[in-house]
């Protein structure tokens, strides 16, 4: 077990910091922490949690450039995807500085009394959270399970720590008790594993890879632990012919190549109308070669390289007879984790390229006859986390909409995640469902209590 993290520049794979490394211990004590907070934090008024919330949200707006930097160098993003994620940090906090005045519960008509729901916060919650969007989806939990007056124990992704080693100064700094939020920096199966059969820790909301996912509602079955899983995807972008071919052409590079493809909603699997699919390839290729891949302070860079020369390889494996490139962009050449943005067709349907999530900036495109067939192959994989559906006939793209089996669809469009609806996965995507309305819900208990009147 080593007791240093070795956190690397995906864009030179320098050495950008060592962070000790959070053991068994450490987490013991974060827990405990969380644990002694918890009164105070859940006992404030529904008012004065929120404005704790706004002023968090407040002073992460204030090092918006500072967080942006951290996170555009030590995952490996541009710097102006970076800027609008620590801008989604800022709005997930003033969301949720909405809920603690609107923990609603029912009153119920019973016989002889009165009987009403109360929403309690679960305790200490754990949050492990992994290294694609990292401050970005400790956020999605962190807003919600602060809300509902619980306090937390984050374990950031043991690649990108960076982010939320900084946050955890800035939440004190916002005025918000020690103790409330605390950050464990640890290797997943030390740290994480320790975290999830923690008997003081009432919930585990976790977003990783499936594998991990099971590992942990298995383990988290022992103290009957709550658990919510924002696992893999491998999602369709479906276009038919009658589509509007440029913009569904111009869009599906970023559908799966932002973030250089590690995307848990990456349109990963291309679905074209027989009819279309030459036209659309043509239309498709300019815009993969164009899509520049760069450093994170390239301002022209669309996409920058891959977290880890372990993904990295992991990505270029998918790659090979069973599906071969079509065509393909360039990237820079030298140190950092590079690879470029890549289109495989033909592709055999057994292939691990059509049918694992590759987690890269490569996708594969797969020719349909009608809706039906278009339905089952789009419905054909375990996951079901995210898709978009391209056609003008209105009817069709509800109909396909309803047909197909996951969470979190979108229109003549690849937008995915938007902070006021809820985000989440059918199948072996996970279960539970994050941002929206009714997020708060997943980190509290219901209380029903009858009041006698006769
Ligand atoms: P991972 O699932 O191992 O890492 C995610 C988080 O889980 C990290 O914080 C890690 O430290 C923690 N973790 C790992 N093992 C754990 C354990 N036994 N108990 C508790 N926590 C644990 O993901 P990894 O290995 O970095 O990536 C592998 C593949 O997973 C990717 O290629 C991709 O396909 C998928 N993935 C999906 C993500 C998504 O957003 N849905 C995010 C990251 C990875
Ligand atoms: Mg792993």
């Amino acid at each position: 077990m080593s007791d240093v993290l070795e956190v690397l520049e995906p864009a030179t794979a320098a050495v950008l910091e060592l962070v000790p490394a959070a053991g068994v211990e450490a987490v013991d004590e974060a827990v405990a922490k969380a644990r002694a907070a918890l009164p105070a934090w859940r006992g404030l008024a529904p008012g004065v949690r929120a404005s704790a919330l706004r002023a968090l949200a407040d002073k992460v707006e204030e090092h918006l450039e500072e967080l942006a930097l951290l996170e555009a160098r030590n995952a490996g993003k541009p710097i102006g995807g970076a800027r609008g994620e620590i801008g989604a940090v800022v709005d997930v906090f003033r969301y949720y500085a909405g809920s603690p005045e609107r923990l609603m519960g029912d009153t119920i008509p019973v016989a002889g009394g009165q009987a009403f729901t109360i929403r309690e916060p679960l305790g200490v919650v754990g949050l492990i959270v992994p290294w694609n969007f990292p401050l970005l989806i400790a956020a999605w939990k962190l807003g919600p399970a602060l809300a509902a007056g619980n306090t937390v124990v984050l374990k950031p992704a043991e690649l990108t720590p960076l982010t939320a080693l900084r946050f955890e100064q800035l939440v004190l700094e916002a005025g918000i008790a020690p103790g409330v939020v605390n950050v464990v920096a640890g290797l997943g199966p030390v740290a994480g594993a320790r975290l999830v059969e923690h008997p003081d820790v009432a919930k585990v909301a976790f977003t990783g890879s499936t594998v991990v996912g099971r590992q942990i509602a298995a383990s988290a079955a022992a103290t009957i632990k709550r658990v919510t899983l924002e696992l893999g995807g491998k999602s369709a972008n479906v276009i038919f012919a009658d589509a509007d071919l440029e913009k569904a052409a111009e869009m599906a590079p970023w559908a799966v190549f932002d973030n250089a493809g590690q995307d848990c909603c990456a349109r990963s699997r291309i679905l074209v109308e027989y009819s279309a699919v030459d036209k659309f390839l043509s239309l498709l290729q300019p815009h993969v070669e164009n899509f520049k891949v760069g450093g994170p302070l390239d301002p022209e860079a669309m996409m920058g390289p891959l977290i880890s020369a372990k993904q990295r390889d992991r990505v270029a494996s998918f790659v090979g007879a069973d599906a071969p490139v079509a065509f393909q962009g360039t990237a820079p050449d030298g140190p950092g984790f590079w690879f470029p943005p890549t289109v495989l067709s033909p592709v055999d349907p057994n292939s691990p390229a059509v049918r694992e999530e590759i987690f890269g900036p490569v996708v594969t495109v797969i020719p349909f006859k009608d809706e039906d067939e278009a339905v089952r192959i789009a419905n054909d994989t375990i996951y079901g986390l995210s898709g978009s559906i391209w056609t003008r006939d209105g009817g069709r793209a509800l109909r396909v909409a309803h047909a197909m089996e996951t969470g979190v669809l979108s229109i003549n469009s690849n937008s995915s995640v938007r902070v006021s609806t809820p985000f989440g996965g059918f199948k072996q995507s996970g279960y539970g469902r994050e941002l929206g309305p009714h997020a708060t819900d997943a980190y509290t208990e219901i209380k029903t209590i009858y009041y006698a009147t006769t």
